[in-house]
């Protein structure tokens, strides 16, 4: 479960950095909302430009045992990320790992870290969802947020009320494992590996893309991303 505590800040650097820093003061799910970050963290060393208005939050997982696999958390937040979309009456897809996007444009991300050296002991789940923001010219309009597909401003603290109370009532990891697979639009797309083209026809419950080559009728599996195609 996760919520029990919210440490609300005005600023910081990053949710993900404060949780970090604090780790030993924090307990299992607790979680840790900014209104703003100056040093926002995207995956892949790119940065999070995080302005007042959206919602830009982390929160800590010390029980690790409750996920079997890394990717189980990455399904969770997925899966309950397209949820709360579909609640405010939007139709959100996953591109593969964990970017979620309306219409092609991406509308939250998750950084996922792990703390610990032989095994994880903690995991930091850093969820960005755009809720107010209005202008991605910055960005050359790549993202969209819940204001703008909707027309209107929401209050961010009640999208952080509604994430949490759906990612705690799921708990049916089959279930979600459907879901992600439901609501992934990497699947049945064709993509070149290795110079040779395969269609992607399934994501193992690891994480893993299975590839299907027409030509050659094989079957691999790989961790690599594919960022180069349109949801
Ligand atoms: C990505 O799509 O690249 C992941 C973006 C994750 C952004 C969130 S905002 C809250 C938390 N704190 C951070 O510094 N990053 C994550």
């Amino acid at each position: 479960m996760i919520g029990r505590k919210v440490y609300r800040f005005e600023t910081l650097t990053s949710t993900n950095d404060y949780i970090k820093q604090n780790l030993s003061d924090l307990e299992d799910g607790d979680i840790v909302i900014a209104k703003a970050q100056t040093k926002g963290r995207g995956r892949r060393g790119n940065s999070w430009l995080s302005q007042p208005g959206n919602l830009y939050f982390s929160f800590v997982l010390k029980n690790n045992h409750d996920y079997q696999r890394l990717f189980d958390i990455v399904m969770k937040i997925s899966v309950a990320i397209v949820r709360l979309f579909n609640d405010y009456g939007l139709i959100a897809k996953i591109k593969y790992p964990n970017d979620i996007l309306i219409e092609n444009k991406k509308i939250s991300g998750i950084l996922i870290e792990t703390v610990g050296e032989k095994e994880i002991e903690c995991l930091i789940s850093g969820i960005g969802i755009n809720v107010n923001q209005r202008d991605f010219s910055k960005i050359n309009d790549i993202a969209t947020s819940l204001a703008i597909e909707k027309n209107r401003d929401y209050d961010v603290k009640s999208v952080l009320k509604e994430f949490i109370s759906i990612y705690n009532e799921a708990k049916d990891q089959e279930e979600i494992y459907r879901g992600y697979i439901e609501n992934s639009c990497i699947i049945n797309k064709n993509l070149v590996y290795h110079g040779i083209e395969y269609k992607v026809v399934d994501i193992s419950r690891e994480g893993k893309l299975k590839l299907l080559s027409e030509a050659k009728e094989i079957d691999i599996e790989i961790h690599e991303i594919f960022d180069d195609y349109h949801c």
